[in-house]
C-alpha cells in the first residue's frame, strides 16, 4: 500500500527518489517523506498530506546526497500525521516501512519497559527501534536487521540505511520489494514497485522471503549481494529486465490516469486476444483444453472479485462446471471445504493483495492447486501460482480499477473457451473484435455520457441494478461510483429490489438501470417499479428500443447485438464513462480518491 524507494550512486539521489514516489503515490497519499545522508548525518525530511507538500518543502530546502529513502504512506498503525509520516531514524539508522507489525504493541511495551523511546505511533518505529538495540549490542549492521527482523511477527518490507555507510538494505516478508540496478551508471535501487524504477534500474531483483538485501556502489561498480537470516549468502532471488517504458508512466493527452486506462481498453482487448488466440499466450491456455477440475474456488477483492463474479458466470453458464467465488477475506476465515480434485482461481491487478495471497496459501496448504488471473508479472501471486493467466493490461495508475477489470473477465472467458477447445472458432475471434470496436465508439462518444451525469451528480444516492450477467456490472458501476465520487451507491439483482431496497427509492435517488436484452420483459418491469415510486431513471439498454428509453430519464443506448458473451464487458466501460464524468462535475481526486489505496498489502 505505502511506496518505497530508495537510491545510491554519485547523483543526487532526490531526483529520483521523489520520481519514483510520485509514480507511486496512489500507492498511498496520507504523508510522505524521505532520508538522505547528508554530510554524514541522517536528515529526514516530512510531511504530512499528498506528496506535493513534501515537494514544495524540498524545492525550498534544495538538499543533496548521494544515498536516501522515501516513502509514501497509507496510515495503518497511528494517525495521518507528519511524526507517524515515514521514513522514521535516529542518529544510526533510518527505515521506511510497508507492511504490519501484528507483534508491536507488545514489543513496544517491552522496549519502553527498558527505557527506549518511542516519538511516532507507528508500528514501523518498532523495528528502527529494536535494529538499534541489536546494533548497539553488537556493532554490526546485517546481524541486527537480521535479529530485528525475526522478532517481527506480520508482512512487512523494509528498507534501511544507516549513517555509517552508503549501503542500502532492505527485507521482506509477504510484501513487494524490489532491487534495482544500473551498472552503466552505477546506481542501486530499492522499491516496491518495479514501475518506480522505470527508466532508472533496467536490471530487476526480487528477493524471496527471509532474503536480506545490501547494495553497495563503489568507485568501479554496484554490487548487490542478498543474505539468509543467518548471514550465509543467498541464492534465493531472481532477476529480470525492467521491460516498461517511460510511456507507462505519463498521462499523455489525457486529464487523469483513470481516463487514459478507460481509453486504453478497446487496444488492448485486441492485444490480449493475439495473445492468447495466436501468440505466446496460447500455450497456457491449451495446457487447459478438456480441463474438468472437481470445482473451482475462485477468490479475489473489490473489482477483482467482480470481475470473478463474471467468470464463474462464464464456467457455469458455458462450461457446466462447479465454481465458487467467495470474496478473499472471507474465504480466509470460514474453514472452506476444500477436496482434491478442486483448484483456487486467485484473480488480482496487483498480484499483492494481503487476503487473497492468504487465501492462496490456504489453498496450497490443502494440496489445492492455485492458478492466478494477475496483471503483474513476477508478483507475490504471480510467483506462488502453480499456472499464471497474464491480463496485459500495463500499469494500471488510476486507483479505481477500470482496465484490469475488463482483461480479468476477458482472460477467465478465454480459459472457458480454451476447456471447451473452442479457441479455434471464428466466431470467438469476432466477438472480440466486436467488443474492442464498441469500447471504442463509447471512448468516441463519451461526451454523451457526460451529459447524463450532469442530470445526476447532485442527487443523494445511486442504486445500480442488473439480471444475470449483468448484476456483476451492477456492482461493479456502484462500487466505480462511491470509490471515485464519494456518493453512495449500490448494486443489486435487478428483481431483488423490492425484498428491501425498493424502500430508498424517491425522487432524488437514481436508479441506473442495465436492460441488456436477456430478461429484458423482466428487468423492465423491476424499472417501472422504481419509476411508480419517482425515483430517476437511467437505463443502459439496446438502441432503438423506443418503448424503453420512453421509460428513462435519461438514456444509454448500447449495441449488443454480436456481444453474446461478452456484452457485460463492454456495459461495465459505459458505466466507467459515467462514474468519471460524475466525480469531475463533483471535484474529487479522481485517480487518488480519499482513504483509498492501490494494492492492499494489509488485512
Ligand atoms: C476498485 C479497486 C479495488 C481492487 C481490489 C483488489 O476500483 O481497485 O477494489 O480491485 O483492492 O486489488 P487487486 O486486483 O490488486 O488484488
Amino acid at each position: 500500500m505505502c511506496g518505497i524507494v530508495g537510491y545510491s550512486g554519485p547523483s543526487n539521489s532526490v531526483g529520483p527518489i521523489i520520481e519514483g514516489l510520485s509514480r507511486l503515490e496512489y500507492r498511498g497519499y496520507d504523508s510522505a517523506g524521505i532520508c538522505l545522508k547528508i554530510n554524514d548525518e541522517l536528515q529526514i525530511i516530512k510531511k504530512e498530506g499528498k506528496l506535493d507538500n513534501l515537494k514544495e518543502l524540498i524545492q525550498e530546502l534544495k538538499p543533496f546526497s548521494h544515498t536516501g529513502i522515501g516513502h509514501t504512506r497509507w496510515a495503518t498503525h497511528g494517525g495521518v500525521s507528519t511524526d507517524n509520516a515515514h521514513p522514521h531514524g535516529n542518529d544510526t539508522f533510518a527505515v521506511v516501512h510497508n507492511g504490519i507489525i501484528e507483534n508491536a504493541g507488545a514489543l513496544k511495551k517491552e522496549l519502553m519497559s527498558e527505557g527506549l523511546q518511542f516519538k511516532s505511533q507507528t508500528d514501523s518505529e518498532v523495528f528502527l527501534v529494536l535494529l538499534t538495540k541489536f546494533f548497539k549490542q553488537s556493532g554490526k549492521t546485517l546481524e541486527s536487521i537480521s535479529k530485528a527482523f525475526q522478532a517481527l511477527t506480520g508482512n512487512s518490507a523494509f528498507v534501511i540505511i544507516e549513517k555509517a555507510s552508503d549501503k542500502l538494505y532492505c527485507v521482506k516478508r509477504s510484501a513487494p520489494l524490489v532491487v534495482g540496478e544500473n551498472s552503466s551508471t552505477r546506481e542501486a535501487y530499492v522499491s516496491s514497485d518495479p514501475f518506480a524504477l522505470v527508466g532508472f534500474a533496467p536490471k530487476i531483483y526480487f528477493p524471496q522471503d527471509g532474503v536480506i538485501c545490501e547494495s553497495s556502489v563503489t568507485n568501479s561498480d554496484v554490487q548487490i549481494k542478498f543474505y539468509e537470516l543467518d548471514l550465509t549468502l543467498s541464492h534465493r532471488y531472481k532477476t529480470q529486465a525492467n521491460a516498461m517504458t517511460v510511456d507507462a508512466t505519463t498521462k499523455g493527452p489525457y486529464k487523469h490516469f483513470m481516463l487514459k486506462e478507460i481509453h486504453e481498453q478497446s487496444a488492448l482487448v485486441d492485444k490480449l486476444a493475439a495473445y492468447y488466440i495466436k501468440d505466446d499466450g496460447r500455450k497456457i491456455l491449451e495446457s487447459l483444453k478438456d480441463f474438468k477440475p472437481k470445482g473451482w474456488h475462485l477468490t479475489a477483492c473489490g473489482t477483482a472479485w467482480h470481475a470473478g463474479l463474471v467468470i464463474k458466470n462464464f464456467l457455469e453458464a458455458n462450461n457446466r462446471q462447479n465454481a465458487s467465488i467467495d470474496i478473499a477475506s472471507e474465504f480466509r476465515y470460514k474453514n472452506p471445504i476444500l477436496n482434491q480434485g478442486e483448484v483456487g482461481l486467485f484473480i488480482s491487478q496487483s498480484g499483492e493483495t494481503a487476503d487473497t495471497l492468504a487465501c492462496q496459501e490456504l489453498c496450497k496448504d490443502n494440496g489445492i492447486p492455485s492458478y492466478s488471473i494477475v496483471n503483474v508479472e513476477g508478483s507475490t501471486l504471480f510467483r506462488n501460482s502453480d499456472k499464471n493467466f497474464l491480463i496485459h493490461a500495463g500499469v494500471e495508475i488510476g486507483v479505481a480499477s477500470t482496465k484490469a477489470f475488463t482483461l480479468q473477465a476477458l482472460t477467465g472467458y478465454f480459459m472457458s473457451r480454451a476447456m471447451e477447445g473452442t479457441l479455434d472458432n471464428p466466431e470467438l475471434f469476432t466477438e472480440v473484435q466486436l467488443l474492442s470496436h464498441r469500447i471504442g465508439e463509447l471512448c468516441d462518444s463519451s461526451d454523451t455520457l457526460k451529459d447524463v451525469a450532469e442530470k445526476v451528480y447532485t442527487k443523494k444516492g445511486f442504486i445500480f441494478t442488473g439480471r444475470g450477467k449483468y448484476f456483476p456490472i451492477a456492482l461493479e458501476g456502484a462500487l466505480k461510483l462511491k470509490e471515485i465520487a464519494y456518493v453512495h451507491a449500490e448494486g443489486y439483482a435487478a428483481g431483488e429490489l423490492k425484498h428491501g431496497p425498493i424502500a430508498l427509492i424517491e425522487e432524488n435517488m437514481v436508479n441506473i438501470a442495465i436492460v441488456g436484452p436477456e430478461l429484458l420483459e423482466k428487468t423492465i418491469s423491476n424499472v417501472e417499479e422504481v419509476k411508480a415510486r419517482r425515483g430517476i431513471i437511467i437505463i443502459v439498454g439496446p438502441t432503438n428500443h423506443a418503448e424503453i428509453e420512453a421509460l428513462a430519464d435519461a438514456y444509454i443506448p448500447l449495441n449488443f447485438e454480436g456481444l453474446p458473451n461478452l456484452s457485460p464487458l463492454y456495459v461495465n466501460v459505459a458505466l466507467q464513462f459515467l462514474a468519471y464524468h460524475i466525480a469531475r462535475l463533483k471535484g474529487t481526486d479522481i485517480d487518488k480518491p480519499r482513504n483509498l489505496a492501490k494494492s492492499v498489502t494489509v488485512e
